[in-house]
């Protein structure tokens, strides 16, 4: 069948495949949150990975001071409440009190950790050499907590406009790839 043509506003939603993330951040004591999805790994050990965070979010401007966050993964128990904090700023509003969203220290950044989340980890900005141009964050996991008592945890996916694929089936293919 033959294809048609793509929107190139939409072309994200092919490429864009998540996990979504929850990144906390938090300036003079007063944490922040905000949903994302747009990050890519770049190296294994440190971990280094790059998200971007629009200079439009409040984040931005946390994230250019403290050089310091913590990158949430929720589960789809969670999907709800983070599509809400990824559609509300924190500039005036307090999303963990709107949101009802526990956290609890960090061992190595200010920022807190989502206590629901699946897992946590704990970054340092190492790079924002593009964050002017491109809104991109270079980050290092300096610390990474998971809970091990969900095997298989469900994380999802954005797919643009509302819509979200959920972690499904597993297969298993042997692959050269630690
Ligand atoms: C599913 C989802 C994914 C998102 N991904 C990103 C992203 O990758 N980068 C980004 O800058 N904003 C992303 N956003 C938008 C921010 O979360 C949103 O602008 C948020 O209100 C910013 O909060 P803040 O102003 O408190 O920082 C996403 C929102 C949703 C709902």
């Amino acid at each position: 069948m033959a294809k048609k043509s793509l929107p190139l506003s939409q072309v994200y939603r092919l490429l864009e495949q998540g996990p979504v993330t929850m990144v906390t951040t938090s300036r003079k004591g007063r944490p922040n949150a905000m949903t994302m999805s747009w990050h890519m790994m770049i190296y294994f050990e440190p971990p280094i990975f790059a998200c971007v965070i629009s200079n439009r979010n409040y984040s931005f401007n946390i994230l250019k001071e403290s050089k310091e966050c913590v990158i949430n993964i929720p589960t789809v128990e969670m999907a709800a409440k983070a599509v809400k904090v990824g559609n509300t700023t924190g500039r005036k509003v307090d999303k963990f009190e709107k949101f009802a969203l526990s956290q609890e220290p960090a061992s190595k950044v200010d920022a807190p950790l989502l206590t629901e989340c699946y897992a946590n980890l704990e970054c340092r900005v190492i790079d924002m050499k593009m964050s002017e141009k491109y809104n991109i964050f270079i980050l290092e996991v300096v610390k990474a907590w998971v809970r091990p008592s969900k095997k298989r945890p469900r994380l999802i996916h954005h797919c643009g406009k509302g819509v979200f694929v959920v972690d499904g089936k597993v297969i298993k293919i042997p692959s050269k790839m630690k």
